[in-house]
């Protein structure tokens, strides 16, 4: 494994949020955090932790129509914003409609369906790639790799959420 990846075993819907709520200790205002997975992988239920830890106004849904929002900070600290950019057909062309450069530097991005899109946007980001476990029998097992690509990310020890809980 690459330094600076790891990976965790997530078991349930709420484990998956408690791990969002625990990578907020890690995030600061400017932050990319790329969201890799298949359809239902768990990458909106990460975000509603990444929402509650950062304490945020409003739900963190998968909106329908919507494809980015701004969830505000209820305790004076950076903005969510919560883009799902599986309907963006084009590259950077589209997301430059949605001025996520004019909003990374004081907020917190969060992008699902972001390769291909969003790496212009910054040279940092923290990757998360979920999957679900093969063969396993329950089908609420997944596996979550965490890679942190660039300077912002190189001297952060992302060994220390494994443990916690
Ligand atoms: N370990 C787990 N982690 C996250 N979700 C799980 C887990 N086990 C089961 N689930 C279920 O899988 C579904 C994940 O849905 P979610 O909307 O978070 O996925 P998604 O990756 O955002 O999908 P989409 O690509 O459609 O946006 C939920 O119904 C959730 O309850
Ligand atoms: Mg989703």
């Amino acid at each position: 494994m690459a330094p600076g990846t790891v990976r965790i075993v997530v078991d349930s819907p709420e484990a998956m949020r408690e791990l969002g709520r625990r990578l907020t200790g890690l995030l600061r205002a400017g932050d990319l955090v790329m969201l890799t997975g298949e359809l239902g992988a768990g990458k909106t239920t990460l975000t509603r932790g990444l929402g509650e830890g950062l304490g945020v106004r409003g739900a963190v849904t998968s909106p329908t129509f919507v494809i980015a929002r701004v969830h505000p900070s209820l305790v004076a600290g950076p903005p969510l914003v919560h883009v799902d950019a599986y309907r963006l057909g084009g590259g950077l062309d589209d997301m430059e409609d949605l001025d996520l450069d004019v909003s990374l530097p004081e907020s917190v991005v969060v992008v699902e369906w972001g390769e291909g899109k969003v790496e212009e946007l910054t040279d940092d980001r923290l990757h998360l790639l979920i999957h679900r476990a093969v063969g396993d029998t329950t089908d609420e097992v997944r596996h979550v790799t965490l890679t942190g690509v660039g300077e912002r990310w190189a001297a952060v020890d992302l060994g220390v959420l494994p443990g916690l809980s």
